[in-house]
């Protein structure tokens, strides 16, 4: 049975300020997304949220980039937008960056993360969504999913992983593509993914049968408005066992807590932390950045969950490390490498500042 994953998600606004979403924006999603239930344009759904941006997590048979789908999901968030402006929420339609659909909500504002699947005997899907960071956050962890055989000992053992995976590289500022295989072409991928502002892991796919394992939210927001308007706050769908990592393997890579870019004013530097979707309410200094994921498997798209994956208790060490590590970072200050560098800031007083000082510059001859 083939059935179309979506994961769309926008900022829509916030509460307070940009650490958490109104339980009524959540409830008009909802709603929403019923009536498409209820009209047969979805399978399923489920609405969540993490930090300030909603999520839409979608089942259909539509197909990837379906103009009906991206619509629902655009109207979504027109609807959920009216809600946040009634109640003067922070930002209120932040991630919206258009004022009319043309088809695709894609380079519009939103996030997008769709994969179209055989659905297996059993098919389990892992959704990862991150607030207060960008898209190249899912770098490091779909390496050691797919490629590190640390973190993952099928590998290894397991004869319908030891082929390895494709790894879709997307260069987000060239508009560019390429295809690295791994175990044979690790390094090279690195040289690529090591950087993650400029090159996404945009899709993984298994080498033994050719089948998508995991797709990421690439559009960079700074990028497409070409001002500040929020960090991407990036979502990941990742699929599990069988010819694919184990959840376990699949989560492990969260046990580091990965410096990524994002956190307060999408500026600065600061640890990746795990945490249970209800815990997805980044308040000091708005961060540290969060990851939250959601478990389902399918029955006949049905999503049957979901199971909070980070809530498990064997998170709570790698959650305590990533504090003490936001600690440490925070008392740089406004230095780097806790402030982003100068090109990757997204917010700066530099062109004021060099045309007010210009003529106070000398040359040093
Ligand atoms: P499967 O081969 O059934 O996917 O089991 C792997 C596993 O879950 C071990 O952790
Ligand atoms: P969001 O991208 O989550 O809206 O955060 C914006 C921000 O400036 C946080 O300080
Ligand atoms: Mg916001
Ligand atoms: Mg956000």
């Amino acid at each position: 049975m083939h059935i179309t994953l979506s994961l769309i998600k926008a900022d829509i606004g916030g509460y307070v300020g940009h650490s958490e979403s109104h339980p009524n924006v959540l409830a008009k999603a909802d709603e929403c997304l019923a009536r498409a239930k209820g009209d047969g344009l979805l399978i399923d759904y489920h609405v969540t949220k993490c930090g300030d941006d909603l999520q839409l997590i979608m089942t259909h048979q539509q197909g990837e980039d379906s103009e009906k789908i991206h619509k629902l999901a655009w109207d979504t968030f027109i609807e959920g937008t009216e809600v946040a402006k009634s109640l003067k929420l922070y930002g209120a339609g932040q991630d919206l960056l258009s004022d009319a659909f043309s088809g695709n909500v894609k380079g519009m504002g939103p996030g997008v993360a769709e994969m179209e699947i055989e659905e297996r005997v059993s098919e389990t899907v892992i959704m990862f969504m991150a607030d207060k960071t960008s898209a190249g956050a899912w770098n490091l962890p779909l390496y050691k999913m797919f490629a590190d055989p640390f973190n993952t000992i099928g590998l290894v053992i397991a004869p319908n992983m030891h082929s390895g995976f494709t790894f879709e590289v997307h260069d987000v500022k060239e508009h560019k593509k390429i295809s690295l295989n791994t175990p044979e072409e690790m390094y090279d991928l690195l040289s690529f993914i090591g950087a993650p502002s400029r090159y996404t892991v945009k899709a993984v796919y298994s080498r033994e049968t050719g089948e998508i394992a995991a797709v990421s939210s690439t559009q960079r927001l700074a990028l497409i408005a070409g001002r500040y308007v929020g960090k991407d706050d990036p979502v990941c769908i990742v699929r599990a066992q069988a010819q694919f990592p184990a959840v376990g393997e699949v989560m492990e890579p969260f046990t580091l807590p990965l410096l990524v870019e994002g956190w307060m004013r999408g500026s600065h530097h600061g640890p990746l932390m795990p945490v249970a979707i209800a815990d997805s309410t980044p308040t000091r200094f708005d961060g540290p950045p969060r990851v939250t994921a959601a478990g389902f498997q399918l029955s006949g798209g049905k999503l049957i969950g979901p199971r909070d994956m980070f809530a498990d208790k064997s998170f709570d060490a790698v959650r305590e490390q990533a504090n003490q590590i936001a600690d440490y970072m925070r008392r740089h200050g406004p230095f780097e490498p806790h402030r982003l560098p100068l090109e990757e800031m997204e917010y700066t007083t530099m062109p004021e500042l060099m045309e007010k000082l210009a003529d106070r510059f000398v040359d040093l001859d």
